[in-house]
């Protein structure tokens, strides 16, 4: 029939550890991509659609221990469920781009490592789950773990949780990411977080320029 042929529109994760910059340089990507004429939405994990953001609640607030590790991975892929397929999936259908602030390699990194899940449980609900729909290319912002969490709690509010839980939670957490990425060059570039606001920016942009615009 006269159906046009299925291209989707790029997709792009930002991951990294509490306050490495993600929700920042977000803002730039995005503002660097509407600049280039590009149609963007910029979506957030765990989160992104409403149910999504309703299970959000349930993760990111409360007593750092009130999930064991799989109900919590558990409730990450339901909200990463939902936000596929409500909002990730048809804005890319619609030829936007989607740049979502965490995907599921924050639940590698978190549950995965940082509780000491182990890596399995992970890889076989992102098959069943996400399959062939996650990104494209994944920024991971590297940072030592003290700056990060300094960065974070300057950002407030009652979204703490995660930041709460031990500084040998986060130091996994970093080790895991950029095991993740170097296992993955594919998908992931590692970019060095410690610069200034604008530096990374533009470092992000040459890297989704090189990979998904030349
Ligand atoms: N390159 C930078 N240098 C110094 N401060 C920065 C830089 N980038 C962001 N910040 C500041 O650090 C704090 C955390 O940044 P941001 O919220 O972007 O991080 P995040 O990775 O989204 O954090 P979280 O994981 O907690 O959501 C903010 O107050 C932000 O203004
Ligand atoms: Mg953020």
């Amino acid at each position: 029939m006269g159906q046009a042929p299925a291209t989707r529109a790029p997709f792009i994760s930002l991951e990294g550890g509490e306050g490495s910059g993600k929700s920042t340089q977000i803002r730039y990507l995005n503002d660097s991509l509407q600049a280039l004429g590009k149609p963007v939405l910029t979506t957030r994990e765990p989160g992104g659609a409403p149910g999504a953001e309703e299970i959000r609640a349930l993760l990111v607030q409360g007593a750092p221990g009130r999930w064991d590790g799989l109900t919590e991975t558990l409730l990450h892929f339901a909200a990463r469920r939902d936000h596929l397929v409500k909002t990730v999936n048809p804005a890319r259908m619609a030829g936007r781009w989607v740049v979502s602030d965490r995907f599921a390699d924050s639940t590698m990194a978190y549950q995965g490592f940082g509780q000491k899940l182990g890596p399995e449980i992970i890889t076989r609900l992102y098959d069943l789950v996400v399959g062939a729909d996650g990104p494209d290319l994944t920024l991971v912002l590297d940072l030592p773990v003290e700056i990060g969490l300094r960065r974070a709690v300057g950002r407030g509010g009652v979204e703490d949780r995660y930041e709460r839980m031990g500084r040998d939670f986060h130091e996994r957490l970093r080790q895991a990411y950029l095991a993740i990425a170097k296992a993955a060059p594919e998908r992931c570039v590692i970019v060095d977080a410690s610069g200034s606001e604008t530096a990374i920016a533009s470092q992000i942009l040459a890297i989704v320029t090189d990979r998904l615009l030349s």
